[in-house]
């Protein structure tokens, strides 16, 4: 194999730089040119590709967001598309594909891999730690830590003016960054898109806490979940409990930063090894990390879903998870 090419597809996620920083070095170690394609699949369809040399990836790997860009491509979706990032591959003799992204790439790798596509590796990359078979995603941590950070800062505020608060977090189909974030910010509730969310029983919880003396009461709410977000989930809780709230929306603010420890570990350990799974001839499947072992999961089997870490989280006494 002589030529690799790299992609970071679907929302980006801190940590995406420092894996892009290790395929190529490993690859260039190993006599293997790298390329990049710019903003994920649609690089390939539209031709956007470069080349990747040491200057290219030097001082990245603290560096959130992607130096590639990172993109959802309607594109690639159709066969038309796909058929155009084919001949892309031809052109640049593209022999391996490192795939970095969420559960919607690990798809489109699949697809592409069974209609004649290059041999291909994916590597998890996803603030919302939705991806089966791997205990984190790169992203995730750095999420966490940026939310955690929000809610210890709105948790001052709320405590001198004892007031309730209603914190959004990312996560339309995942509750990973509001349920992590939330127990480790000592939240009073946590409401999730995985589960139904129960007015009666938040406002339950807001009272008892209230009563037994907290001052300040936090609810954190992942984006996706079915009372419709933070705002009217704030709305009918004041209007059962009778105490004004205020309301946080943390947005982007949780895709962005300085990747944390943990994932620029992830992201090397993964990215370098795609690159040795793709020379060793083993393609097909997604990387993953598991207690301390990185395993290989088949494209098929990545599909979105609960982690076991969720449902261990879920045990958690103290905060009410709706
Ligand atoms: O990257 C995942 C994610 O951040 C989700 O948590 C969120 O729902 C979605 O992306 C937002 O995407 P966009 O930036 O396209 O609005």
């Amino acid at each position: 194999m002589k030529t690799i090419a790299i992609l970071t597809s679907g929302g980006d996620a801190p940590g995406m730089n420092a894996a892009i920083r290790a395929a190529t070095r490993t690859a260039l170690n190993k006599g293997v040119k790298m390329l990049g394609s710019l903003h994920g699949y649609r690089g390939l369809v539209r031709d956007e590709i470069i080349e990747l040399d040491p200057p290219a990836i030097s001082n990245i790997i603290h560096r959130g967001g992607s130096i590639i860009k990172s993109a959802r491509s309607d594109e690639f979706e159709t066969k038309e598309g796909r058929e155009k990032a084919l001949e892309t591959c031809r052109k640049h003799k593209i022999e391996g594909l490192v795939l970095i992204g969420g559960d919607g790439t690990m798809r489109g790798a699949r697809e592409f891999t069974e209609e004649g596509g290059p041999p291909a590796v994916g590597v998890p990359g996803t603030i919302d730690n939705d991806i089966k078979g791997t205990d984190y995603t790169i992203g995730f941590d750095t999420a966490v830590n940026t939310a955690l950070r929000a809610i210890d800062q709105i948790r001052d505020t709320a405590e001198a003016m004892e007031r309730m608060f209603f914190i959004e977090t990312m996560g339309r189909r995942s509750g990973a960054i509001a349920l992590a974030s939330g127990i480790a910010g000592g939240g009073n509730v946590v409401v999730v898109p995985e589960m139904h969310t129960d007015i009666d029983k938040v406002a339950e919880r807001i009272i008892s806490d209230h009563k037994a003396g907290a001052t300040s009461l936090l609810v954190i709410v992942a984006e996706g979940d079915d009372s419709g977000g933070a705002y009217k989930l704030a709305e009918k809780v004041r209007e059962r409990v009778g105490i004004d709230n205020r309301v946080s929306v943390l947005g982007h603010i949780q895709r962005g930063g300085n990747p944390t420890a943990q994932d620029r570990i992830l992201a090397t350990c993964l990215a370098s090894r795609a690159i040795h799974d793709l020379l060793e001839g083993s393609r097909g499947h997604l990387l993953g990390w598991r207690g301390r072992d990185i395993v290989r999961i088949p494209f098929e089997e990545a599909v979105t879903t609960t982690t076991s870490m969720f449902d261990e989280m879920l045990c958690h006494a103290g905060t009410l998870v709706t």
